[in-house]
């Protein structure tokens, strides 16, 4: 079956999840279009995915840094958060919990790995990222989920539908987050820790803004959801040279940076995993 007419069945068996970016009514899927009652078209991608943004797509992350982005996450670097983020799922998830939305996914491969650790048959994955590099990125290699061009402040969705919402390293729109989480659902959210990255920030930052504190952040979650947890992924990954440049490449910490002098041989991963039940009974 072509990409297209896949996402397209994709869309329709799940076409509960989604709402029209215009109006907000429901959509329902003619051949390779996507509409709503009153009438507002949009057209599924040949690359399989849609695009549900009302405005063009910024282009602050390239397709390079997504491509490079695939390369270090396939390479296993964030393995061990993707399998510690799978075991808390494990343990909540129940037979009916069916839908999984990643929020800022870029090119996907942490959704992906989540969903392949979890091994749950009738668990969706939807991703949505604002970035159209980012999403057609993820389209190419990954055929099962549904890949959507969105933004996260007027996501497409219809309210109370997620099982789970996954945002990594990702912006936050906590108001959106609570109107899409089931009453029973589950919100994680990865932020930086004090160490993450910190054999480039050496490289390429003053002294002053290597110091990170994710505290504000947390503040924020703990806000909208006060019963939170949090668990800290901290490890170091061993990089082959042959993923060098990738890793270089991969980050915004080396955006204007001469990268020609810089190596590493290893690189501390030190995340604070946030997770929270909807506060929405
Ligand atoms: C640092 S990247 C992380 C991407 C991915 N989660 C990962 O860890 O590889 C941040 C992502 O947030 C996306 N993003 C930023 N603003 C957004 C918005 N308003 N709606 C949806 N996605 C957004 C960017 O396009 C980018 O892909
Ligand atoms: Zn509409």
């Amino acid at each position: 079956m072509k990409k297209i007419e896949k996402t397209a069945r994709l869309i329709e068996k799940h076409d509960q999840l989604f709402a029209c970016p215009i109006c907000g009514r429901e959509i329902k899927v003619e051949g390779n279009t996507v509409r709503c009652p009153g009438n507002h078209p949009f057209d599924i991608a040949k690359k399989g995915y849609i695009n549900l943004l009302m405005q063009a797509s910024p282009e602050d992350y390239s397709k390079e840094l997504f491509n490079d982005r695939h390369t270090i996450i396939m390479a296993g670097m964030y393995r061990q958060m993707h399998i510690m983020i799978a075991e808390q799922l494990k343990q909540v998830l129940s037979p009916s919990d069916t839908a999984c939305l990643d929020v800022g996914c870029g090119e996907g491969s942490h959704l992906v790995q989540i969903l392949e650790y979890i091994n749950k048959e009738n668990m969706i994955g939807v991703g949505i990222d604002i970035s159209k590099d980012g999403i057609m990125t993820a389209a190419k290699y990954y055929e099962d989920v549904i890949w959507t061009v969105g933004d996260l402040s007027k996501s497409p969705f219809q309210s109370k539908q997620f099982d789970i919402i996954l945002n990594i390293l990702s912006p936050a729109n906590y108001h959106e987050f609570s109107r899409l989480l089931k009453a029973t659902g589950l919100m994680i959210k990865v932020i930086p820790q004090a160490n993450y990255l910190r054999e480039i920030r050496e490289q390429v930052l003053d002294e002053e803004k290597r110091k990170y504190t994710n505290d504000q952040t947390i503040e924020k979650f703990r806000k909208h959801f006060p019963e939170m947890e949090k668990r800290r992924v901290q490890y170091k990954w061993q990089v082959d040279p042959v993923y060098q440049e990738a890793l270089l490449n991969m980050t915004p910490l080396t955006w204007g940076k001469d990268k020609a002098n810089l190596s590493l041989e290893e690189v501390t991963i030190d995340l604070d995993i946030l997770i929270a039940k909807s506060t929405q009974m």
